[in-house]
């Protein structure tokens, strides 16, 4: 069984009487462990889709299925329950509240969570040393360079053990050098963790490290 299948999924919005159809007829099967780049121009449905992976937005139609479960009928409380605890968010800016510190923010997603929370300071710190901050658990984001804040950013992504991480072109704006050190620790994620990561970029050089690379055109999704 795939761990994530997408079963002909399309997606309209209308916005004051106009209809736009961000996806289009989309199938796809993903199996726990892949590691999927996703490029496409700007507007072709990149974020809309993750978007529907994650159970942020519900599709117009079609089927998510996640383990074998749709999770597109789930009511509000179930599909929040799905977004918490199998699913890790990384979005294109790093996102941190500035008045909470590195560990602060790394625990933040335990507050939406309804399970035992005592652990997370601890797991909060050990997830800000794997990404490679250990140092800095108690800095501000104002006291961390740009590839710092989006490593907190990768260990609040991690602290629920997701089992799927969906990134938003979450290196855009960093240098080349962190962008590759970023992306050397995502691959280590999912080789060692088998998390399932689905990424959005702009960088071909990045995509082309993917097991597997797709291509968004206009709603479509081909892989190529
Ligand atoms: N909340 C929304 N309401 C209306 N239209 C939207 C909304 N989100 C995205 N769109 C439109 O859907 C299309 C796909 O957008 P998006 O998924 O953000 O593409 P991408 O991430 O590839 O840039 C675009 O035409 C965009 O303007
Ligand atoms: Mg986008």
């Amino acid at each position: 069984m795939p761990q994530i299948e997408l079963k002909d999924i399309s997606k309209i919005y209308t916005v004051g009487g106009q209809t736009i159809k961000a996806i289009d007829s989309v199938s796809l099967k993903i199996a726990r462990g892949d590691f999927l780049s996703v490029v496409g121009h700007s507007g072709s449905g990149k974020t809309t889709l993750l978007s529907i992976i994650g159970g942020i937005i519900r599709p117009t139609s079609g089927n998510m299925l996640f383990e074998g479960g749709d999770i597109s009928n789930l009511d509000d409380d179930a599909l929040s329950g799905y977004r918490n605890e199998k699913v890790g968010f990384m979005f294109q800016f790093a996102s941190l509240l500035p008045v909470l510190t590195s560990v602060e923010n790394v625990m933040l997603p335990g507050l939406f969570s309804s399970a035992d929370r005592s652990d997370d300071y601890r797991k909060a710190a050990e997830y800000l040393d794997i990404v490679g901050i250990g140092d800095k658990i108690n800095s501000y984001p104002s006291q961390l360079s740009g590839g710092q804040q989006r490593r907190v950013a990768i260990a609040r992504a991690l602290l629920n053990d997701p089992d799927v991480i969906l990134a938003d072109e979450p290196t855009g704006d960093l240098d080349e050098e962190t962008e590759a050190d970023i992306m050397a620790l995502f691959k280590r994620l999912n080789h060692e963790k088998k998390i399932t990561f689905i990424l959005i970029t702009h960088n071909l050089h990045l995509a082309a490290q993917a097991s597997r690379r797709l291509r968004m055109t206009r709603g479509a999704l081909e892989e190529f």
